[in-house]
């Protein structure tokens, strides 16, 4: 974790500060007092909380949580599933792996109350095969509180019943969208379904499911705790609570900062993250991930919350910050996504699969001086009908750091078309 005077620690509370395998440092530090706290009121006052704290996504959407839960605990169902989304694919996003390696019975105790809020008896966490450690550390977790009463039958004698299974994924990037993640929990290739249903009426196995990501659900215990009016008090009006931000790239102090929602690019970049490294300017930021847009210093001051980026038709994504300086190529960097999002389509629309492809390879042509002006429109056109006919975010998100990079550096891409590289 990056060290500044702004950072808050609230979901980062105990990293770094207890031992994440022993459940009784958890105890000693207000652990399992939510979950307590929880059995001794309806499913439908906690669901009520969530909703009023204002409590939104932290995977990249923004969705209201207490919203979805409130969905989910009301569709009726033999069967309900509560889903932590722990697959955390997007490049330079490392805030999960934190979370859970740092903090694993947080997680475990949230997913506990989400299936009482609900009405589920058991949740999954889905995990990529490369977080070892994190997968050791969960397990490691739902052993202690299986046999500390936390988990399994009747818990802590409420009579209410509750079990977690870890799923281990390939390591697929379109297995972190949602509706993917069911197929490949349900054994079969990872491919986006349509959508609706939606998966609080039809998810998992077909059955009303509630998804979250890991940074949203580990502020569930806090907000039961300490209540929605505390939770409120932190970020802006419509986007409340903290981020996890991930910086990586040409600063001077990459890393993660928990900090409230509504921080500036600047703070972050400048305040927190100590600037540019090199001697050189800053070039351009790419907000969000391989799928956030690429924008000009221009943006330095806008706010890092759900709807100042909304308005401007950006997204804050998973909250990871690439900054890069004069020295870098924009075509180069475009040329990386592309090849990132070329590899990662699943293939299974037409859309995304030839669109991510012909990305890649108009991009080859202007990086080796074989375009003319018409590529860039060419690929301006695609991008506007991938985000309108791809069936899934993926292939509606894939073309925008291209575009933007286009729109913001297009000097750069001129130039590059008539003298290549
Ligand atoms: C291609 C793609 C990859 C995604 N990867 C993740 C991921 O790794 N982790 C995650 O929580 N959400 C990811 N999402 C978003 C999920 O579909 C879903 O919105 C999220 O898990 C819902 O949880 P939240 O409401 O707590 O944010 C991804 C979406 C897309 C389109």
């Amino acid at each position: 974790m990056i060290d500044s005077p702004l950072a808050l620690r609230n979901i980062t509370r105990n990293i770094d500060k207890i031992d994440p395998e022993s459940i009784e440092e958890y105890l000693k530090t207000d652990g399992y007092e939510a979950l307590k706290k929880t059995l001794t009121m309806k499913p439908k006052e906690i669901v009520s909380i969530i909703r009023d704290s204002g409590l939104r996504g932290r995977g990249g959407a923004g969705y209201p949580t207490g919203l979805k839960w409130y969905f989910a605990a009301n569709t009726q169902s033999d069967a309900k599933y509560v889903i932590c989304n722990a697959d955390e694919g997007e490049p330079g996003t490392f805030k999960d792996r934190i979370l859970m390696e740092g903090d694993p019975f947080s997680l475990i105790e949230a997913l506990t109350i989400a299936g009482y809020a609900i009405g589920s008896n058991k949740g999954y966490i889905y995990i990529r095969d490369e977080y070892r450690l994190s997968i050791r550390r969960l397990q490691n977790a739902i052993e202690k509180a299986q046999q500390s009463g936390y988990l399994g039958l009747n818990i802590l004698g409420s009579g209410f019943d509750f079990d977690l299974e870890i799923s281990i994924g390939a390591g697929s990037y379109v297995c972190g969208e949602e509706t993917a993640l069911f197929e490949s929990l349900e054994g079969k290739r990872g491919e986006p379904r349509i959508k609706p249903p939606y998966p609080t009426e039809s998810g998992l196995f077909g059955k009303p499911t509630v998804i979250n990501n890991v940074e949203t659900l580990v502020n569930i215990p806090l907000i039961v705790n300490r209540g929605a009016d505390w939770f409120k008090e932190i970020g802006t009006e419509c986007s409340p609570g903290t981020k996890i931000f991930t910086l990586s790239g040409d600063v001077a102090r990459p890393g993660a900062i928990e900090l409230p929602l509504g921080t500036t690019l600047r703070e972050l970049i400048y305040e927190v993250a100590g600037g540019i490294s090199s001697e050189e300017k800053l070039k351009m930021i790419q907000l969000g991930g391989a799928a956030g847009h690429c924008l000009s210093p221009d943006y330095l001051d806008i706010s890092l919350d759900f709807d100042s980026l909304a308005v401007k038709g950006l997204s804050l994504g998973s909250g990871a910050i690439l900054v890069l300086d004069e020295s870098r190529s924009i075509i180069k960097t475009a040329y990386s996504l592309a090849k990132f999002f070329c590899h990662e389509s699943c293939g299974q629309c037409t859309p995304c699969r030839e669109g991510t492809l012909q990305q890649k390879e108009i991009l080859g042509r202007i990086l080796s001086k074989k375009s003319s002006e018409k590529d860039l429109e060419l690929l301006e056109r695609l991008s506007v009908s991938m985000v309108q006919t791809s069936l899934c975010p993926l292939g509606q998100t894939a073309s925008l750091g291209i575009s933007s990079a286009i729109k913001h550096f297009k000097e750069e891409f001129l130039s590059y078309s008539e003298r290549g590289i």
